[in-house]
């Protein structure tokens, strides 16, 4: 059938954008519309098709040519509109003088990294949870297996509100949420801003983290390696080894620390690795069978992995940043570079 529906659309368009006076749209029109128009001429053709194409193509056609001719009223409009102001406006302000330049602004470079992380994990099939930043302590601490008097609360700088309530110092807390909420099979990350009181040059009283959590029933070790692993190819580009340290967390058991091979040297060992050729780059372990406890789950038949790590950590890694206060600063010659 000869020219496609879709560029004749575009094309249109930009002739149409292009009219910027009225004998100049008039001609567009005759360009499509007119006895010798582009869409006349596929109308023509109509009469070569079996009576079943007719009817489809004919409708196809006859849309394009209400939604043309619609435009061009549009278009009349406003360069009629446009004309008038300019002769009210004659002599009385100078036109031709150069307006005055907007700069686009652009995504900060946390929601950047932020998004990118989420697009990741959402592709291996997790969905994002939320959870509030004005958290209990049930949530944030003794459903995750930090009852009042465990000495991993000393890891937590907290901001209390009242006894009860605090702001939130990790977004672990969503794990036992989304947990309460739904039954197992599950795969959901959260993300969002934390709070420590802790301010230095790699530490600010607010940061931003991302949770994962996957709860199945044959679960194991290696398919959280797997996911990180993955997530760790995409988030710095190329393949990057992993590997697992141990660690402990109050909530997962056994707990590690996941590291990357160095994003500067590939693990030669650099000043960004100091050395060792491994950057850390989150938390993580299998859920432990408290947590589930707390939230109802069966721990003799469920087994779950989560994780947790720093957005500003991946995003200083990520270009090369050594300054976290840079992110919150908001100098523009540091934004517009991003
Ligand atoms: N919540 C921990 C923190 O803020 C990070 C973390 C470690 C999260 C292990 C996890 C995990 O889900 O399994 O330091």
């Amino acid at each position: 059938m000869g020219m496609n529906i879709e560029s004749i659309r575009r094309e249109f368009l930009k002739d149409v954008g292009e009219a910027t006076s009225l004998p100049v749209l008039y001609e567009v029109k005759a360009k499509y519309l007119g006895r010798k128009g582009i869409l006349t001429n596929l109308f023509k053709e109509l009469k070569n098709l079996s009576v079943e194409e007719r009817r489809e193509r004919g409708r196809v056609l006859n849309d394009l040519k209400e939604w043309m001719e619609e435009r061009i009223r549009k278009r009349e409009g406003e360069i009629l509109e446009a004309e008038a102001l300019k002769k009210e406006l004659e002599g009385k302000v100078d036109l031709t003088l150069p307006g005055r330049r907007v700069r686009i602004g652009n995504i900060h470079p946390l929601n950047r990294v932020l998004r990118e992380i989420i697009e990741i994990f959402s592709s291996m099939g997790f969905s994002l949870e939320e959870g509030p930043e004005i958290e209990l302590d049930y949530y944030n601490f003794e459903a995750l297996n930090i009852p009042k008097d465990h000495p991993a609360r000393d890891m937590h700088d907290t901001f209390y509100i009242t006894d009860n309530a605090l702001l939130r110092t990790h977004t672990s807390p969503v794990q036992i949420r989304a947990m309460r909420k739904r039954k197992p099979p599950l795969r959901v990350i959260s993300a969002g801003k934390v709070y420590r009181r802790d301010s230095d040059p790699t530490h600010s009283p607010m940061f931003h983290q991302v949770e994962g959590l996957l709860v199945d029933e044959d679960v194991k070790l290696a398919d959280l390696k797997g996911v990180l692993s993955e997530f760790a190819n995409r988030i710095f580009g190329g393949k990057r080894r992993v590997r697992f340290r141990p660690s402990y967390f109050p909530f997962t058991e056994p707990s590690l620390e996941v590291d990357v091979e160095c994003v500067r040297c590939g693990g030669k060992g650099c000043q960004v690795c100091k050395g060792t050729g491994w950057l850390e780059i989150l938390g993580a372990g299998m859920v432990h069978p408290e947590v589930f406890k707390a939230v109802g789950y069966d721990s003799g038949k469920y087994v779950g992995f989560a994780f947790g790590l720093g957005v500003e950590r991946i995003a200083m890694l990520k270009y090369g940043i050594d300054d976290l206060r840079l992110f919150f600063d908001n100098d523009l010659r540091f934004l517009r570079q991003f």
